[in-house]
Parts: C-alpha cells; structure tokens; sequence
C-alpha cells in the first residue's frame, strides 16, 4: 500500500500493485479462453475511459445518470434522515457527480464528516478528492484505489456510515460475483450501516439498447478503449481498429451484454506469456454485461447478502430503483 497525505483534508491510499505482471497477464488469458470470450470490464477505466463514461452519462441516449440524479435529488433528505449519517463510502465512485447530492443532505443536517471514494481509476478518485476538498470545506477524504472485488477490507474504519453503490455498476458483476461482491460489502458494514444501491431496471428494448448505441458513437469508443488498456498492461497487439462495437440485449439474462467483434482473421499476441490468441472474422469477446433488475430481484440479492431493505425508491416511468437496506 502506498498512502500519501496530498492536502491535510485528503489521503489517498493505492492498493493496485499487481499492474503489470504474469498473473495479471493469466488473468486475462483464462478469461479469453473461457466461453465466451470475456475480458475484465475493470479494464475500461483508465483515466480516457472514466472520462469517457462522464461524457457517456450526458449523452441523450443515457437515460439512467439523470433519472438516478433525479431519483437522489428526491430522497437524499429522506435518505439522510433515516440513517443519520456521518460519513459516505462509496464503491465505484467514479466522478462522484450524483454523490454531491448526498454530500449537500449530509451538510444541510450538519453531518456531512467523511466522505471515501473507493474506485479502480486512480486519475479520477485524486481528482475528485481535490474537487470535494474545494467544495466541502470541513470535509475529510479517504480515497481508496482499488479493487472492490478485492481489497474491500481497506475501507477505513469510521463514523455513522452509508454505503453507496450507485450507477447500476452492480448489474457490471456476473450473478456469482454480485452475490459475492454484496456479501463482501456486508462483512465490511457495522451493524446499522446502511447501503444504497442505485439499480437499472428492466424496460422496453428499444430503450435499453439505444442507450448502449449512442448515435455519436462514445459507447463504441468507451467499448474499443479497453483494448489499449489491456494493450499497456500485457503488451498484447489488441488494435480497435480491427474491432468493432456490439450491444444488444439478452432478454433470458435480462442484460445488456458489450461485445467487440472481430472484423477480420488476427492473431493477438501476449509477449511475456509467449501465448498466441488466433481470432477469425466475425469472433466475439464479451466486454461488459449490465444485469436490469426488478424490485422482486433486487430485494432478493440484498437478502441474501444479509441486509434487510428499508425503503424502494423509483421513477414514474420505473427505469430505475434506489434500495437503501441496512445491516441489522
Ligand atoms: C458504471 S460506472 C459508475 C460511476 C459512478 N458511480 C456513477 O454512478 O456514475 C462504474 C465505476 O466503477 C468503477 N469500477 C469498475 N470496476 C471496478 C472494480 N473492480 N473496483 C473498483 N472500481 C471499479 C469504474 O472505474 C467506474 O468509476
């Protein structure tokens, strides 16, 4: 771990050191031998991607940031209120955009304490925290560089916390990895923490697939990004240009699934692994799947992991759901 104080307000822990190495590269290559092929949707999110996906939630199309906004905008008072919170973690923070809106309920009580954004994008969390710093004049900021399927344990100790998962990044994780991922996230909770989960849910196709085929194109350029990052950590000769997008919804799952499709024969190399990957014309690798939910599912992973589901917030149009649950 490599902790460096930034400003007196701000510290900034980095837990991602396997970042270029063999097991890294195995990783990656037990996911491209797998069925289907899939690489590891973290891998979208160096600072071009994160960049990328604030553009992305902008965009006409991308109907679930404003409508999660909204949602907030409606309940964070509520939300405050019920759990008397100090401090907010939040998993996959991104640029914390949505997250102002909890942090103004916090102030407006004066509890707003704490505030620590854990995210893999490394750019994004010391940008943040400089912003926040800025914005928030007594606030404290714990930035956790990490992998939320992995060093969850380092979420520092504190106050009264909420714990907040938004963006639908939940509906990122295969079902396995989301039970595991809610059950990691619980042990980590005092009893009486509460969690708030942002949830994309199902609706019309149409809807759901044009959101991920942005006429101008940044969904297929956020998608194709995760080849130069796979590139710099591996060394492998991904080119986007050999690729195209795909994004289509499979309704059985109920996700939207991301794919790049081969638009020729390639053969894509690891140098440290001295592995060769043969690719014919037409050849798919799964990049992202994004899981909509009902309430009856999201309640359903939520028990499971443990938690008891305190309020269900949606829209009038029900495109998204905001469950906040506590930990007994
Ligand atoms: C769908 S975006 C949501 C961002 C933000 N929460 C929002 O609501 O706009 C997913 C976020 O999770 C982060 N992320 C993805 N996989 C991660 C992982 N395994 N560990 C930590 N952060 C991760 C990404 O960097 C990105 O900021």
């Amino acid at each position: 771990m490599n902790t460096a104080l930034d400003h007196n307000r701000i510290t900034i822990d980095v837990h991602l050191t396997d970042t270029h190495s063999e097991t890294l590269d195995e990783e990656i290559r037990s996911g491209l031998l797998a069925s289907p092929r899939s690489l590891p949707t973290k891998y979208f999110y160096d600072d071009y991607g994160s960049e990328l996906f604030e553009r992305i939630c902008e965009l006409p199309e991308y109907y679930q940031t404003r409508t999660e906004h909204a949602l907030l905008a409606t309940y964070a008072d509520d939300i405050i209120h019920i759990t008397g919170a100090d401090e907010l973690v939040e998993l996959g923070s991104g640029a914390s955009t949505k997250t102002r809106v909890l942090l103004d309920a916090m102030a407006h009580v004066n509890q707003l304490q704490f505030y620590v954004p854990f995210d893999v994008s490394e750019g994004i969390v010391r940008r943040v925290a400089q912003e926040l710093a800025a914005e928030y004049s007594c606030l404290r900021i714990h930035g956790v560089i990490g992998d939320f399927l992995a060093h969850m344990e380092h979420i520092p100790n504190g106050g009264k916390r909420l714990v907040a998962f938004l963006g639908g990044t939940l509906g990122n994780l295969k079902p396995d990895t989301a039970e595991a991922f809610l059950a990691s996230v619980y042990n980590e909770m005092n009893s009486g923490d509460y969690f708030l989960l942002g949830i994309q849910l199902i609706t019309d196709i149409e809807r759901l697939e044009a959101a991920y085929n942005d006429v101008s194109g940044l969904s297929a350029q956020f998608n194709k990004n995760i080849l130069p990052v796979v590139h710099n950590l591996t060394g492998a000769n991904f080119d986007p240009n050999a690729f195209e997008h795909v994004a289509i919804y499979n309704q059985p799952d109920h996700r939207i699934e991301m794919w790049l499709r081969s638009l020729c024969n390639q053969t894509i190399t690891f140098p440290r692994l001295a592995w060769h990957l043969p690719l014919k014309a037409g050849e798919s690798i799964l990049t992202e799947i994004s899981t909509k939910y009902n309430r009856q599912l999201a309640e359903n992973v939520l028990t499971t992991a443990g938690f008891t589901l305190r309020e269900w917030h949606t829209d009038s149009q029900e495109l998204l759901g905001l469950a906040l649950a506590y930990k007994p």
